[in-house]
């Protein structure tokens, strides 16, 4: 597992963009499995920069995302901040400012009425399109990964979860209450790609930011593997595993020094 810790989260985005375009570069039609929430806004900010700066091409890039809440789909007629979707998250913070395929763009769908049957569906497509590249992630309070929440099988694959109440409390602070949505009208289920499926991917590239997240993180890397902390399967992730942090969520983690160390050696010596 890489461990890269930058000064703060305009420069732990940059980085993050910065290994994305790298793998868009060496494979145009890369798959990429990308994540929702606040942590990776930045990151696709930069994106979007380098693609009108510099022109990062997203033409052939296909994505598949971790997850949508269920009863909810996209809707443009209402305002932003009214349509809690994660597909109007994703089109708003980053698809509509590139120039990705809308054929190419997958993302659960919150509305299906046979949930079982798409989650399946959407498993099939992931291996049609060859598996995912590179899959990016946060990491929820709670210790989830996409809305893998404590207690799911670190063998899961995409299906229907129910939320914590962590999960809940956090998304309505960062998300709903600016939309004057009720706590209690928030969905309480949704659709998440499997802690297995996301083992699949070819690399992993998981970022937290903020002090909020520096005691997730310490149990999630250096912690027990456990599936109450979903997000430690990456422990026994045997791809290439980047983790991107800022310096406070970097900073309950017992052995600091030594990735800092491990990081400076592979960019001096280049190994
Ligand atoms: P956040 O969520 O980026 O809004 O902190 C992360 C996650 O739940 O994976």
């Amino acid at each position: 597992m890489d461990i890269i810790v930058k000064p703060n989260y305009e420069e732990m985005s940059k980085c993050a963009a910065e290994i994305i375009a790298g793998f868009i570069r060496s494979k145009p039609d890369c798959v990429l499995g990308l994540a929702t929430g606040s942590t990776p806004i930045g990151t696709y900010r930069e994106l979007i920069r380098m693609h009108k700066e510099e022109g990062l091409d997203f033409s052939q890039v296909r994505t598949f995302n971790l997850d949508e809440y269920l009863g909810v789909g996209m809707d443009l007629s209402k305002p932003y901040e009214q349509d809690q979707s994660y597909a109007r998250f994703m089109y708003e913070e980053l698809f509509k400012h590139i120039n990705i395929k809308k054929e190419n763009i997958h993302i659960p769908d919150g509305l299906t009425k046979e949930p079982k049957k798409f989650c399946e569906w959407y498993e099939d497509e992931i291996k049609k399109a060859g598996g995912i590249d590179l899959q990016l992630l946060g990491i929820g309070r709670d210790g989830h990964w996409a809305f893998n929440e404590p207690g799911s099988s670190l063998a899961s694959r995409t299906r229907v979860q129910a939320l914590t109440k962590q999960t809940l409390d956090d998304n309505y602070e960062s998300f709903y209450k600016k939309a004057g949505i009720k706590r209690e009208d928030m969905p309480h289920f949704a659709i998440t790609m499997g802690i297995g499926t996301i083992l699949e991917a070819r690399n992993i590239l998981m970022l937290a930011n903020g002090i909020k997240k520096a005691d997730v993180v310490a149990k999630c890397i250096e912690g027990p593997v456990t599936s109450q902390i979903t997000a430690s399967a990456i422990q026994l992730y045997g791809g290439g595993a980047t983790v991107v942090l800022d310096e406070e969520a970097a900073s309950k983690l017992k052995n600091l020094e030594y990735y800092k160390h491990v990081e400076k050696m592979k960019r001096d010596y280049g190994f």
